[in-house]
């Protein structure tokens, strides 16, 4: 996966989940989870620029691409360009992490982080999450700490747990709750047609409501437990139409509870004759796996003029 990088400018791409079962909810707050997850070609950009003055405090600055209504990529559809509440401070991922960083190599930070929003926020695309191991990298390599991927990995999950995932460059298997990275090889190019709506969804909400509705939940997971071997076979051999019949995210019908547009948009994909759809990780978003490229603009063209509300 060609995430271009050079030691100042890196592109961060967002994943989709192709398969999501959560296995229960743990003592430390979090849900012990089993997912596929694979980059696509939307992008964040970080660049690092240093700064003359060595005494001067590092800061990050945002060029926020989705509020000037820029999408330059065919294959997402958005059908509102509302940002959600992206933290332009501290709070930021960006500056969480190469903080982190910094006082563990015990170091001053230092330079301008130049952070360009594409991915939309809030929509389980994990634009954050991206951009946090973006900033490790970059800073790892800026400012000549020279830490291992392992060490950097260590840093990246007390960030997030999507954080170490987007360390690597390809599809992997994440278990834990989602630190623990597993690479997944040899599958095929794929194309997708992804859709946020309108609605943002907080993954802290989502996993809350999974486990109100946990229940019935677990029932239909132990129809599907197994299905993740058969998924990558599936998908490596290139029998896309059949794989798309064993993707599954349980977190699904949790989001269906809080937003009717997870309910609407998997409607509106089941309609345009996928190999199959899912929503991603917490949602908001939902895609639809392509049975081609051309298939993927077509219907990616169509959704964009299409009030879908
Ligand atoms: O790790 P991250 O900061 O991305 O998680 C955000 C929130 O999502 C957590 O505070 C938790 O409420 C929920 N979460 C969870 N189980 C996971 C991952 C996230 O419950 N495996």
């Amino acid at each position: 996966f060609p995430t271009r990088r050079s030691s100042e400018l890196i592109l961060a791409p967002a994943k989709l989940n192709l398969y999501l079962d959560v296995l229960g909810s743990r003592a430390d707050g979090f849900h012990e989870l089993e997912t596929l997850l694979v980059p696509v070609r939307i992008y964040d950009q970080l660049r690092w620029v240093d700064c003359p003055n060595p005494t001067a405090k590092p800061c990050l600055r945002i060029r926020n691409l989705l509020e000037l209504g820029c999408t330059s990529t065919t294959s997402l559809a958005t059908t509102s360009l509302a940002t959600g509440s992206l933290a332009t401070g501290a709070d930021n991922l960006v500056c969480r992490a190469t903080e982190r960083l910094a006082q563990v190599a015990g170091m001053e930070p230092r330079g301008t982080f130049e952070l360009t929003k594409r991915i939309p926020m809030q929509a389980g695309l994990g634009g954050g999450s991206s951009d946090a191991a973006a900033a490790l990298l970059l800073a790892n390599a800026a400012w000549g700490i020279g830490y291992s991927r392992r060490r950097l990995a260590e840093l990246a999950a007390e960030v997030g747990s999507d954080v170490p995932f987007f360390l690597n460059s390809g599809a992997a298997i994440c278990r834990g709750r989602g630190e623990m990275v597993g690479a997944v090889s040899a599958l095929p190019r794929m194309h997708f047609v992804v859709v946020k709506p309108p609605a943002n969804l907080s993954t802290a909400e989502v996993f809350a409501q999974w486990k109100q509705q946990r229940g019935a939940v677990t029932e239909e997971r132990r129809s599907v437990a197994s299905g993740l071997g058969t998924l990558v076979e599936l998908l490596r051999s290139g029998a896309l139409a059949r794989a798309g019949q064993w993707m599954v995210n349980q977190l699904e019908s949790a989001a269906a509870a809080i937003s009717p547009w997870i309910d609407q948009l998997q409607h509106e994909l089941a309609g345009q004759n996928f190999c199959g759809q899912l929503m991603t990780g917490s949602g908001s978003a939902c895609f639809g796996l392509a049975r081609s490229a051309t298939q993927a603009r077509r219907v990616a063209r169509l959704l964009s003029g299409k009030d879908l509300g």
